[in-house]
């Protein structure tokens, strides 16, 4: 259905921009923008034989000369694509392979889209997750590297448990990573992977069919809302999975938008023009979602129960201060870890007994 409330573009090819609805969510797709410079045609009616190794240098230099991070990284990952490998260390071993000119001309295609600055996921189509490999479509949130972080906390906390079975709720799943990366490695668990973004509830159901977990993780476009209730608006599954409001969890997790809204003009060009900022914009203090969250883990988890939250370095102050502020709500503030670039990242909560 058309919507006429476009208020942002998300470029997803060189050819095609999506827009979308600050109000209704909706997004709406129109093909044929033109969108950048066109391509230039550099290999394709070269007389010599064009191989691997020729593009991933003139790329590689072309995207530095051009301020595009992590140049070699990204010509390694379009070339990886196009030649069908998974792992770019494959393609150190074909470098003197050619390429033919359909190869060459779909890799410019892709590199001129590298040079709007897409994020390479997106140009691909596919990214790596702990042992899962997820489907990203623009403008569903790419999984960060340091949220595997997050996976590996609650599967190490699982595996002191003796319990047969572990319910998790996600809130604000996304590509589904984190709710499929935990079902995928173990058998035991059941998520409810929630999210507002119907678009994101479609990305996890196409993800979570092609790994074969639909038994094992429920997808519902629902929203926490800032009074800590959550509204259920569509229920991809059988009517008992949808009430959240009686289920208890062993885990509640989230990678919640938590970026202060001053910060967001200071993100990269790759996160601001590609992705949908509702999944990072956390509000005046980043706490938009969170606080709403705590509120909730509180009435949704069993006693003996974990929160697990990724947050922005200023907010575990603010956890704390929470936990000890309102010992009604039994929770009580277990631990901050770090990321790679040491920052207090995650948090962990527990509902007391
Ligand atoms: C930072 S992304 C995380 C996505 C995914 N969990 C990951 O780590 O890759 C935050 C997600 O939360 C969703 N979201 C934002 N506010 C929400 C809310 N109030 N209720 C449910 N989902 C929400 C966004 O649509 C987005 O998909």
């Amino acid at each position: 259905m058309w919507c006429r409330n476009v208020l942002r573009t998300h470029v997803i090819s060189n050819k095609q921009a999506i827009f979308s609805c600050l109000q209704c969510s909706r997004y709406n797709s129109l093909n044929s923008v033109t969108l950048k410079r066109p391509a230039r045609r550099l290999f394709v009616s070269s007389a010599r034989e064009c191989t691997i190794g020729d593009v991933i240098e003139h790329w590689s230099r072309r995207f530095e000369s051009e301020g595009i991070p992590e140049p070699v990284e990204s010509i390694e990952h379009i070339v990886a694509h196009i030649i069908g490998t998974k792992k770019i260390i494959d393609i150190l071993n074909v470098r003197n392979d050619p390429l033919d000119a359909s190869q060459i001309e779909k890799l410019e295609s892709l590199c001129e889209c590298r040079l709007s600055r897409m994020p390479v996921q997106y140009i691909i189509g596919e990214w790596d997750f702990r042992d899962i490999t997820v489907k990203l479509v623009p403008p569903i949130f790419i999984p960060r590297p340091e949220t595997e972080i997050l996976v590996d906390f609650v599967l190490k906390r699982l595996g002191s448990s003796q319990a047969d079975s572990c319910e998790i709720l996600e809130i604000g799943c996304g590509s589904g990573a984190i709710s499929l990366a935990l079902a995928h490695s173990c058998k035991k668990i059941k998520c409810t992977a929630i999210d507002s973004s119907p678009h994101a509830c479609d990305l996890t159901m196409i993800n979570r069919e092609k790994l074969e977990l639909t038994k094992q993780v429920t997808v519902l476009h629902a929203t926490l809302k800032p009074d800590a209730s959550i509204e259920v608006s569509e229920n991809f599954n059988s009517p008992d999975n949808a009430d959240l409001d009686s289920k208890l969890f062993d885990f509640v997790i989230s990678n919640p938008p938590y970026v202060p809204t001053k910060k967001i003009p200071e993100l990269q060009p790759e996160i601001r023009i590609y992705e949908d900022l509702r999944a990072l914009d956390g509000g005046d203090d980043g706490l938009k979602v969170i606080k709403p969250l705590l509120k909730y883990a509180a009435k949704a988890l069993k006693p003996g129960g974990y929160l697990f939250v990724e947050v922005d370095p200023t907010h575990p102050e603010y956890v704390q201060f929470f936990t000890n502020k309102y010992p009604d709500f039994k929770l009580r503030h277990e631990h901050t870890y770090k990321d790679f670039c040491n920052n207090d990242r995650f948090v962990e909560v527990m509902k007391v007994i």
